[in-house]
């Protein structure tokens, strides 16, 4: 899909001249989202444990003609988070928006669930996000309308079985989220949250979905259908917008009002 065929109801032009940075970017809704923002005029950057995957991901975008430029490494790794920003800073000397996408996950119980394995979900969900708001923190400050969106969850808003990992995390990011929109206020930076609900054609959904029940998932959906990338990506280009210039501190549920269903009585 080009530009020129772009299916939206925001302007082409909302996010033009701004750079854009997504963690996770080179697969599933991070790639998405860079595509929303690139098709609605921002330069993005995805980053990625994965050069093939990358550069699979960068040649999708720019065929899209979106200009887009991987940056390969781990936010696990300050160095890898540090090296990005410094690339970014080379070419722009501003980071307009930075989305902290790069999530791991997997379905365990409590019971079996290891140090490490709660550890490297914590470390990639929330470290990552957290080491990633601070390396980008002197950039966009350099930018005239700087924000930063956490891609969170909803799992974490009751109790999600076999979820102990992921939702200790998500629950912290939101804390992030609204901890640095009252630090960082002062400096112009928006920090706000996106929580997908159940999404259609994810790691997620294949990872932590119950298999081939479709219809199970949409039945509890009180909108009747599963999300879509697409709707994520659309969250992510308003909140990035100037229509967004007074949110802060918000994490936006785009699940069709999922997480609160409840069967009728
Ligand atoms: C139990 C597991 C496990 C599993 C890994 N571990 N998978 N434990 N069940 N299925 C444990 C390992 O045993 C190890 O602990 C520790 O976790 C680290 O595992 P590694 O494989 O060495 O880690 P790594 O190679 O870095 O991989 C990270 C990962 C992986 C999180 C485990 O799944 C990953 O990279 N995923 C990235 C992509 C992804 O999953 N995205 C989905 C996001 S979905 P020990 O003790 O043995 O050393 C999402 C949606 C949320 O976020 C909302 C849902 C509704």
């Amino acid at each position: 899909m080009g530009k020129e065929n772009i299916q939206s109801p925001f302007k082409t032009d909302t996010l033009t001249q701004k750079v854009a940075l997504v963690t996770g970017g080179s697969s599933g809704i991070g790639l998405e989202i860079a595509r929303q923002l690139g098709l609605h005029g921002a330069i993005v950057y995805i980053t990625g444990r994965r050069k093939e995957v990358l550069d699979v991901a960068c040649t999708d975008l720019q065929a899209c003609g979106i200009t887009a430029c991987g940056l390969q490494g781990d936010v696990r790794e300050q160095a890898s988070c540090d090296r990005w920003l410094s690339e970014v800073e080379s070419k722009h000397s501003k980071l307009d928006v930075l989305v902290n996408c790069a999530a791991g996950n997997f379905l365990v119980t409590a019971e079996e669930l290891s140090q490490n394995g709660f550890r490297t979900v914590m470390e990639i969900d929330t470290v990552g996000t957290f080491t990633m708001c601070k390396s980008a923190f002197s950039l966009l400050k350099q930018s005239s309308s700087p924000c930063i969106i956490n891609i969170s969850a909803t799992l974490q808003y009751g109790a999600t079985w076999y979820q102990v990992h992921a939702s200790a995390a998500k629950a912290a990011v939101d804390s992030i989220t609204r901890t640095l929109a009252l630090e960082w206020g002062q400096f112009g930076i928006r920090v706000n949250g996106v929580a997908p609900g159940p999404i259609e054609g994810t790691a997620g959904m294949t990872k932590l979905g119950p298999g081939d029940s479709k219809d199970l998932i949409v039945s509890s959906i009180p909108m009747g259908r599963m999300g879509k990338k697409w709707d994520i990506g659309m969250a992510c280009v308003f909140l990035s917008s100037s229509a967004a210039s007074f949110i802060s501190g918000d994490t936006l549920v785009v699940d069709g009002a999922n997480w609160m269903w409840k069967p009728p009585v």
